[in-house]
């Protein structure tokens, strides 16, 4: 939600930020903004994306060693040139950049106004700095003493940067609630709200934690906290390719990651899983193990697809660990006065580790007494380090806004927690749990043999473009799977769709179907197939249109249905990383058909940190 970029060294500023912005658009892109010091404090602004700032800029001056750059996702004021970012000070020798919300931004606006300030936009953004301003005039102390004494005062989250035209070489950035990271060069800075736009630079970064400020004077850093103690930066290393960060050949990033399952599937296991030797291991497990052995009940937490990849689990603690496990949308959860007790563990699931639900529903958790693990894809994110313990993905850079390959390494970790906990505990055979490793093994394979489906999905795709409705059915372990698929099509090709267990079609949703209405059925081959196939004719008794997800070989099936799309037997916990593939494929050939931006779908964010 929000990107924000920011250099002082020894290039040309503009450059590193522009390409900077374009890394972080996923974040957001109701409109785009850069501040320079060239010549004076120079902001230049426009709503959309950063491309069409790229073409209002093009034949400026933009000769600055020092700036710092926005695209954002609009929260107060609509996305318009005025609410765009940078905003300046009432002087205009000040201007701030925000990812976050500052809550008690009103009462702020209304104290300044009393004492004459005017405001440009409707942003919070905007009191911000004027209100760093008044205390920096007010105080007469210096510029980062100033933002520390704003920030003891403001309410909300942030991650800010701030800039001005008497200090050209100075940037100061601070943290609460929304993520910043701190790139170390050889003679030169950066700031950014994750490691992209960094690491082509450098791979030495500090991530900056809550309540702390970063000072960035002549070539110095120093950091201290909200509450003015003196902090050593702790540098760490960032292991990240630069072309994961390119779409590789792809037209777009979402297919890309679709194509990239088999790889990052695998990567998920590397050095975690190894049937030859029976050998399952999550190092980040290891401390907890009994917790979660010993636990009377799990609660997972997540928002989203990360929500889908939970309900899936809920099966897997169910059936191999036998632990009671609920589900909560991570929003919801925080709301309602959830019952923790002593022996409940909570999962949070998040491919970002930086959404606000979820980071409030741990909290909450945490302050009741609970256990935490995460399931986590971005390294050094927020969750990570605000959880007891936990897994990462090693899905690599997600950068298409709907989530796909994150899904899969979601299932797969999720698969190897619950393996190693009813090993441990004894609640699955020897023989089960050598057959469930070598069958993981195998995924990559089925899902690899999925993607070569891929241009009969596009003639599917083609079929049905136009429709303005869709229904997802599927039961057991692919009901979870049929959510998925209906989020993906809403998401990016604006088609309304629901997903629904198969059986619990006939309580509503038949009353939809006549012979305009597709039905996506996830009918693989196993415990509720029979059922599936009752449900596929109750459709077609209807006149609906049905395309089946089915297990290769079933010969029953299409006779049935319109469609039908094979996808290689697994054991039927494994088969949501393998069923839901070629529902990504068809959402996204449908979104392309229809001129959507796949990777940008309209009034969303890839990473939500408001809340
Ligand atoms: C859908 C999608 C979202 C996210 C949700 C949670 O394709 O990407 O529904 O799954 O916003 O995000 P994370 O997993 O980052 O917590």
């Amino acid at each position: 939600m929000c990107g924000i970029v920011a250099y002082v060294g020894y290039r040309q500023a503009s450059e590193v930020i522009i390409k900077g912005l374009k890394r972080l658009e996923y974040r957001g892109y109701d409109s785009t903004g850069i501040a320079l010091v060239n010549g004076g404090l120079n902001v230049y602004k426009k709503k959309g994306k950063v491309s069409e700032l790229e073409t209002y800029l093009k034949g400026m001056d933009l000769n600055s060693h020092i700036g710092m750059g926005h695209t954002r996702w609009a929260t107060h004021g609509e996305p318009n040139d005025e609410n765009a970012h940078p905003h300046y000070s009432a002087t205009r020798n000040l201007a701030i950049i925000h990812n976050g919300i500052i809550e008690n931004y009103a009462s702020l606006r209304k104290e300044l106004t009393r004492k004459g300030h005017t405001f440009l936009s409707e942003t919070d953004t905007e009191v911000f700095i004027h209100f760093i301003e008044d205390i920096y005039e007010k105080e007469k102390c210096s510029l980062d003493e100033a933002v520390r004494l704003a920030l003891t005062k403001v309410v909300g989250a942030y991650a800010i940067v701030v800039m001005s035209f008497e200090n050209p070489n100075m940037l100061i950035a601070a943290r609460k609630g929304s993520p910043l990271v701190l790139g170390i060069g050889k003679g030169e800075f950066f700031m950014a709200s994750d490691a992209t736009p960094i690491i082509e630079y450098t791979n030495e970064v500090v991530y900056l934690n809550d309540q702390e400020i970063a000072l960035v004077d002549n070539g110095k850093l120093t950091i201290k906290n909200v509450a003015n103690l003196p902090l050593t930066p702790y540098i760490q290393t960032v292991d990240m390719e630069l072309e994961a960060l390119e779409k590789g050949g792809y037209d777009h990033f979402m297919l890309k990651e679709i194509f990239e399952q088999p790889r990052s599937i695998l990567d998920c296991m590397r050095g975690r899983l190894d049937s030859a030797s029976n050998r399952l291991i999550l190092g980040g497990l290891r401390e907890y193990i009994k917790k979660l052995v010993n636990a009377d009940r799990i609660m997972i937490v997540a928002c989203g697809t990360s929500w889908h990849a939970g309900l899936v689990a809920e099966y897997f603690f169910e059936e191999f660990c036998r632990i009671p496990t609920e589900v909560e949308y991570a929003s919801e959860f925080r709301y309602r006065n959830p019952i923790i007790r002593e022996g409940d563990v909570v999962i949070a699931i998040s491919q970002s580790g930086e959404t606000a639900d979820t980071l409030a529903a741990i909290e909450l958790a945490k302050s009741k007494g609970a256990i935490i693990f995460g399931v986590c894809n971005v390294v050094g994110s927020s969750i990570p380090r605000f959880t007891h313990a936990g897994t990462y993905t090693h899905a690599g850079p997600e950068i298409g806004v709907a989530s796909t390959k994150a899904f899969t390494a979601q299932l797969t970790v999720l698969n190897m927690i619950a393996l190693i906990v009813a090993h441990t505990k004894g609640t699955i055979t020897e023989q089960k749990f050598h057959e469930m490793l070598v069958e993981m093994e195998h995924i990559p394979s089925k899902v690899e043999r999925v993607l070569k489906q891929n241009d009969k999905i596009h003639l599917i795709a083609e079929e049905f473009k136009d429709v303005h409705n869709f229904l997802y059915l599927g039961r057991g372990y692919n009901f979870p799977v049929a959510l998925e698929g209906a989020l993906k099509l809403k998401e990016i090709s604006y088609i309304h769709a629901e997903g629904y267990p198969a059986a619990e079609m006939k309580h509503g949703p038949i009353a939809l179907i006549d012979n305009e209405m597709p039905v996506v059925f996830i009918a693989t081959k196993d415990s509720s197939y029979e059922k599936v196939v009752s449900n596929i004719q109750e459709v077609k008794a209807r006149k609906g249109r049905v395309i089946a997800v089915i297990t290769e070989g079933d010969k029953l099936i299409p006779s049935m249905a319109e469609f039908v799309i094979e996808v290689p037997a697994t054991h039927e916990a494994l088969m949501p990383i393998v069923s839901v593939v070629p529902l990504q494929l068809l959402s996204y050939h449908m979104a392309v058909m229809r001129g959507c931006n796949v990777d940008q779908p309209r009034n969303l964010a890839k990473s939500v940190t408001v809340e």
